[in-house]
């Protein structure tokens, strides 16, 4: 009787889970969409128990040559679709619809809310128009000086280990220094992480980018009703550290926003305004003001608002930044020859003085190390692989993928193929001269994304990435000293072996 119960149970959800899966394997059939074999009710989830930060983006690559440019994994009733081929970055990117982020988004929900990076709809197309203005060429230039600020530091913290043998992990000095200039911009605030990298706040943010990108290619950590059961330290200690952030930028808010009144009630309010010339030398113009001095249909922003739009600038500007400047010092310390062309551009364009600031206009006419950057996110793109949720079924050329599924885009391999990029895997910097990027296949080279959810952080980034870039190469010749990159996949792409170099103080100046 007990094992005829047993039966029928087992009948039953093995039933109900054919049938919840029926109409979308029959629409990848028809696609001839397939992928690695599945088990009734879990798919590829012993398949996916294996994984780890430094396979999951490997696995793909293995993926991708057994099954070609698209393939499909079940995880439970999951549906996702991986994928490097370039129609269906076209045909999600482009679209003013498919904005809403794919289930592996879900573990940042957390700490992000709803701020820009996850909104959608009415709410999104909103605070995207208000905080657009905020990254105009005007707002930056104020930034630039953060930006130089922050990487005199770093170089004073490099100079201290900077005895041309021992190798040095770059992406540990650059987090702290980008983690200061994000903060400073957003919010106002200098958090001083390059002096105190053990800071309650600094700290949290780490261990939460960190803790939440471990739960992504974790089964037991990835749904929200499990992991407080099967980590319940991690849990606690996530818990712990959110609470951090969310105290100090709740503190800061409130701080700004009784300055804010207060200037309003005794008259010495001044609007910010694109028209005003001196903007770029306001000493505290930050997001954050543009934030809390924005309505949105006549009401401003409330606290809540404000701190889903702040931590998502912090989080989404820290770890991609750092991701990109350390891999690019890492790889010029591996080109001689490009290196100094760089330091030849720089002498030209910045002067002999390594300590001189930078200027915004300065930057921009950095044209090699422009293309050295382009060529970095080539070979190591900061953000590897994009996902959107597809509501109802999609047609892309010939291919229909199913509703209810999520579709991962891996440009991470497109930047890797040779019907793109001829000689893929080495490093050539002249590939971006001369306006060659105009050739490239539409959507083949997308270190922003692209389309109406692209990074509204693109121009800060970069005018970012250079200044660090050049103020490093201005002090210090990079040697090819310590482990070489191993890639792993923690939202954005870092290394697990760290991005060493050796540094020898130029002494002196030609
Ligand atoms: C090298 C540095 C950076 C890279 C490569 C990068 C890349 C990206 C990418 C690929 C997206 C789209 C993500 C997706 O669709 O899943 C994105 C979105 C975004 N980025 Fe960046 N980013 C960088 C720096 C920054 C910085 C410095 C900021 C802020 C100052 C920033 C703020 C944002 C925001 C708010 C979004 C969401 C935009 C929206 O959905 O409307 N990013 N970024």
């Amino acid at each position: 009787m007990f094992l005829s119960l047993i039966i029928g149970a087992l009948i039953l959800t093995l039933a109900w889970d054919f049938f919840r899966k029926l109409q979308r394997s029959a629409i990848l059939k028809r696609s001839k969409i397939t992928g690695p074999p599945t088990i009734p009710l879990l798919g590829n989830v012993l398949q996916a128990l294996n994984l780890g930060p430094d396979s999951y983006i490997h696995v793909f690559g293995d993926n991708f040559n057994k099954y070609g440019k698209t393939f499909r994994v079940w995880i439970l009733d999951e549906c996702m679709i991986y994928t490097k081929d370039l129609k269906y970055f076209e045909a999600i990117l482009s679209s003013s619809t498919l904005l809403e982020k794919a289930e592996l988004y879900r573990f940042i929900r957390e700490f992000l809310g709803d701020g820009l990076l996850l909104s959608t709809g009415s709410k999104w197309a909103s605070r995207r128009k208000v905080l657009t203005p905020a990254f105009h060429y005007k707002y930056l230039e104020s930034f630039v000086e953060i930006m130089d600020r922050n990487s005199g530091i770093l170089v004073e913290k490099l100079r201290k280990v900077a005895d041309e043998n021992t190798p040095v992990d770059l992406s540990k000095y650059v987090y702290l220094a980008a983690l200061d200039v994000i903060t400073e911009a957003a919010m106002g605030v200098r958090v001083k992480a390059q002096n105190d990298p053990n800071c309650a706040y600094s700290k949290a943010v780490k261990s939460v980018a960190s803790i939440e990108s471990n739960r992504m290619s974790s089964v037991t950590q990835r749904y929200n009703w499990l992991f407080p059961l099967a980590a319940p330290l991690v849990y606690r200690r996530l818990q712990r550290n959110l609470r951090i952030m969310k105290d100090f930028t709740n503190k800061v808010i409130r701080e700004r926003r009784a300055i804010l009144e207060r200037s309003r009630a005794d008259g010495s309010y001044q609007p910010l305004s694109l028209e005003d010339d001196n903007i770029g030398r306001k000493p505290k113009m930050t997001l954050l003001d543009i934030l809390l001095q924005a309505t949105i249909d006549n009401k401003p922003l409330t606290d809540v608002d404000i701190r889903e739009e702040v931590e998502t600038f912090i989080l989404a500007g820290d770890d991609t930044t750092t991701s990109v400047v350390s891999h690019a010092l890492q790889v010029i310390s591996r080109h001689p020859k490009e290196q100094e062309c760089i330091y030849e551009e720089l002498l030209a364009v910045l002067g002999q003085d390594p300590n001189t600031p930078v200027t915004q206009s300065q930057l921009l006419d950095l044209k090699y190390l422009d293309c050295v950057i382009k060529e970095t996110m080539r070979l190591h793109p900061p953000v590897p692989i994009l996902g959107r949720y597809i509501p109802e079924d999609l047609q892309v050329g010939d291919k229909t993928i199913p509703g209810n599924t999520s579709v991962v885009l891996i440009p991470y391999y497109v930047y890797r193929d040779p019907e793109y990029f001829p000689d893929p895997l080495t490093f050539k910097p002249e590939r971006w001269m001369n306006g060659k990027e105009a050739s490239l296949a539409s959507f083949a080279y997308i270190p922003f994304s692209s389309g109406p959810k692209n990074c509204i952080g693109k121009k800060f980034a970069n005018l970012e990435m250079k200044t660090f870039i050049s103020k490093v190469i201005r002090h210090f010749e990079l040697l090819p000293l310590g482990e070489e990159l191993k890639a792993t996949y923690t939202f954005v792409l870092s290394s697990s072996s760290g991005t060493n170099v050796g540094l020898r103080p130029r002494k002196t100046i030609k």
